[in-house]
């Protein structure tokens, strides 16, 4: 039984997104794994890029398609985390490293088992639209989303440096 669901950001969202991206931001974490660029737009502009990008005949900057959800929790629909599902890798930035999978969990709400809630319901989403293995990458000291990938049945395949030289690892799990 899932305390989180996953739900295709909408208009309505605006003000709680806002705070969710807030609160990383005040944690000093510029970056939003996950997040399709929430990051770095406004969230109207946001909000039509992840429209734009979750149709192959609407997506025009050469991102492949993608569907990005944000993981809310059902007893008070706060946003708790983001995903993005990509449909392919066939970008060669993410066959070597992004994978098929990006995600995180706000601050304020880690180490409650979410990001392992919010994998699952995203292979259970990745089945769906049709694919049998997804790639996930990480960074090979970010123990969370290591732990996070092995518990949803992650196997390692290799560990390389990322762009930045850091070492990270490679993930591969099988979803037949
Ligand atoms: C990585 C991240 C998604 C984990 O989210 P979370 O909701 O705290 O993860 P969970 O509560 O589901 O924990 C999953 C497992 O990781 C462990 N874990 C979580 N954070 C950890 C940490 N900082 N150090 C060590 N282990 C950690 C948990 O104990 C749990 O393992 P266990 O069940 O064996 O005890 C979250 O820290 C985050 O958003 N980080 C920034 C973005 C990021 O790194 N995204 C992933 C990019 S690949």
């Amino acid at each position: 039984m899932y305390d989180l669901e996953l739900v295709r950001p909408t208009s309505g969202h605006k003000n709680s997104a806002d705070e969710f991206k807030q609160e990383f931001f005040s944690c000093n974490e510029k970056v939003i794994n996950g997040s399709a660029l929430l990051d770095q737009l406004g969230y109207d502009a946001w909000l039509d890029h992840i429209t734009n990008l979750r149709n192959p005949e609407t997506e025009k900057n050469g991102w492949v398609v993608s569907d990005t959800f944000f993981a809310v929790r059902k007893s008070d629909s706060k946003i708790i985390g983001i995903i993005d599902i990509r449909h392919n890798i066939g970008d060669e930035f993410l066959s070597k490293y992004g994978g098929h999978i990006g995600y995180a969990v706000r601050p304020g709400e880690r180490r409650k088992g979410y990001a392992t809630q919010m994998l699952k319901l995203a292979l259970e989403h990745a089945k769906s639209i049709g694919l049998s293995r997804v790639m996930l990458g990480c960074y090979s000291d970010n123990w969370g989303s290591i732990r996070t990938i092995e518990k949803c049945g992650g196997v390692l395949t290799e560990t390389k440096p990322y762009i930045d030289e850091k070492p990270m690892n490679i993930y591969w799990i099988e979803l037949s």
